[in-house]
């Protein structure tokens, strides 16, 4: 198993393969668990690395306020504990999207490329920043268990609920192995988060966006949103796919990446 803890005992990752560093950032409320898939796949084509956003998996809760400027800050204090100086591709799904957002934003200067995949650029409105109040009450008062309970319909899409239900199952694993302490401040940094739109033009590097044709968390509108807003920006609409698309299709969402890297060597 590829599963590491990084010299400062902060990060916990998954890492394969060598070349350029390709860092996954996952989804909500998840861990870099749901990357397997891509950290099998993809070693041949970059150096694969999936660290565990705060909280999450191995890694340590947030030094201070969470928020997903935090959560951007410690995956360069992630790329600085292994020694990474040159620039990176991050890839982010969904809350992994936000975080690659921040990152865009805060550390344009550590970045190669983007992938943004079953997200969005907008922030929560005042009936998401309820919802996500409802959210915490709820992870405090019954765990991750039932917040990945709430989730299911919507996470991955009908195609995959109906031929494969492995994966749901497999995010329930993923999900109910987090603490309710790591899922509440994960939803703080949610609700938060600010509006990544007006950063967007901002984007100068190669930046692939990717969802899942099925996916109705964050459905392909706002994908297409992020992908007018970015100069250049290529985006891929996976059939059949819902919100988790690297794990719902895997091949085609790994043929996407593999494209992209080969684009950007
Ligand atoms: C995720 O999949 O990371 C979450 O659905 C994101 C969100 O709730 O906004």
């Amino acid at each position: 198993m590829n599963d590491r803890v990084t010299p400062d005992g902060k990060t916990a990752y998954l890492e394969s393969g060598s070349g350029t560093p390709l860092v996954l950032l996952h989804g909500f409320p998840l861990s870099k668990a749901m990357w397997q898939p891509q950290v099998d796949a993809l070693a041949h084509a970059a150096r694969v690395l999936a660290p565990d956003l705060p909280g999450f998996g191995g890694s340590k809760a947030f030094d201070g306020t969470p928020s997903t400027d935090a959560m951007a800050d410690r995956v360069v204090e992630f790329l600085d504990a292994l020694g990474i100086k040159e620039p990176v591709v991050v890839g982010g799904l969904s809350m992994g999207g936000y975080v690659t957002l921040a990152f865009a934003r805060r550390h344009a200067s550590r970045l190669r490329g983007l992938i943004l995949a079953d997200t969005k650029a907008e922030p929560d409105d005042a009936t998401g920043k309820a919802n996500r109040d409802k959210a915490i009450a709820l992870a405090q008062s019954s765990g991750s268990g039932a917040i990945i309970d709430q989730m299911m319909p919507n996470l991955v899409g009908r195609d995959t609920a109906a031929s494969r239900p492995e994966v749901a199952e497999e995010l329930r694993t993923i999900a109910s192995a987090q603490t309710p302490a790591a899922v509440v401040d994960a939803l703080k940094a949610l609700r938060d988060r600010p509006d990544a739109r007006p950063g967007l033009r901002a984007i100068s590097v190669p930046t692939l966006v990717i969802v899942g044709e099925q996916d109705t968390l964050t459905p392909p509108a706002k994908s297409e949103e992020i992908a007018r807003g970015v100069s250049g920006a290529r985006l891929v609409t996976i059939p059949g796919a819902g919100h988790v698309a690297n794990m719902e299709a895997t091949d085609k969402f790994n043929s996407a990446v593999l494209e992209f890297l080969k684009q950007i060597e």
